[in-house]
């Protein structure tokens, strides 16, 4: 199916759930590649803007290889320092200019709507790396592509189950997005377990209810993933909070192996978009569960290569052109 060729990727809320199936298809045609297994030259001769204007790691390193393993060439900004915009340009004049200079371009700002604001000035495809608290369409599938293979290797859809979100809700952009996404879905349930200064997003809580979904609030992990088929777990967004924003909360909690042994789903699966916060004194997945085996983070991180590369080919319009010059990569059989 043609869909997206030339256009932005801003909100998960522009996707319908059979584009998503549709992007997934292209996704599973590319895990060879993603994997390095098999190489293509489909994107010869494409540029990729990068442009990261906030911090990060897999997702400005996973756009990277995967625009590179479909055979692209990238060119890159990271930080305001080392862009014009330290020099006072605005982002409409960063956006014409760098359209001229690439075939697609990503981006993540600081600033909720930023990357929209920029995409309205440039003609070539922006896709959201993240913008602010707002939204990371890229993650949320991602993460739905993750959920989805882990819960078919058990006989399991999607529709009816149960997803436990934990930690930061409120200042989470995973969490929004994913919440909207999974919204796509039949007679879902949302635990939303955060301590009481970091709750979801009325406004997200309001769109899961109008779609008939159950949405329950818990401030007591123990209780908030018990029955839950996916726990999701985020770390505190420590550089959205004001200084004193949590001072006083004695509600702040980890989520560790003693907590899961009690209280999970056999068939649980626990993920979270990474980073973990492991510094003394956070709050956050804890790395005691690193041998549990319902634990697929790292699993879903490496999804990020196959879905990314789908969204380019989509974004460029190549869907069909998919799989038809594989090679077996010479270099493969190192790994
Ligand atoms: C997340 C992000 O940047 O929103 N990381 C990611 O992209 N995998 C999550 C986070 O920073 O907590």
């Amino acid at each position: 199916m043609m869909f997206l060729q030339g256009q932005h990727v801003l909100s998960i809320e522009q996707f319908s759930l059979e584009q998503v199936r549709a992007l997934f298809e292209t996704a599973q045609k590319l895990e060879d590649v993603a994997a390095g297994k098999v190489t293509t030259r489909l994107l010869n001769g494409a540029i990729l803007a990068n442009l990261f204007f906030e911090a990060s790691t897999r997702t400005r390193m996973s756009f990277h290889s995967a625009f590179s393993r479909l055979g692209g060439d990238i060119s890159d900004t990271t930080g305001f320092s080392f862009s014009s915009i330290s020099k006072g340009e605005s982002l409409a004049d960063t956006a014409r200019v760098i359209a001229e200079y690439a075939d697609v371009i990503v981006m993540r700002h600081p600033e909720q709507g930023s990357v929209a604001e920029f995409a309205k000035y440039s003609k070539t495809p922006v896709i959201n790396g993240g913008d602010g608290a707002g939204e990371h369409p890229t993650q949320a599938l991602l993460d739905l592509y993750t959920i989805r293979r882990e819960f078919h290797k058990t006989g399991r859809e999607v529709s009816n189950t149960t997803i436990a979100m934990t930690g930061d809700l409120k200042n989470g952009r995973t969490v929004h997005s994913l919440s909207k996404l999974l919204s796509l879905f039949d007679n879902m349930t949302f635990h939303f377990v955060s301590p009481n200064a970091l709750p979801m997003l009325p406004s997200i809580v309001e769109k899961l209810q109008d779609a008939g979904h159950t949405v329950k609030f818990f401030t007591n992990p123990a209780k908030g993933i018990q029955g839950a088929d996916v726990i999701y777990c985020t770390r505190i967004q420590q550089e959205r909070l004001a200084d004193s924003e949590l001072q006083g909360s004695s509600d702040l909690f980890n989520i560790d192996k003693a907590l899961i042994e009690s209280n999970a789903k056999a068939d649980a699966i626990i993920l979270h978009p990474l980073p973990r916060d492991a510094r003394e004194g956070a709050f956050d997945l804890c790395t005691d569960l690193d041998d549990d085996p319902r634990l697929k983070i790292f699993t879903q991180a490496a999804n990020g290569i196959p879905v990314r590369m789908a969204l380019f080919v989509h974004c460029l319009g190549l869907e069909n052109e998919v799989g038809k010059d594989f090679q077996p990569a010479p270099w493969a059989k190192v790994k």
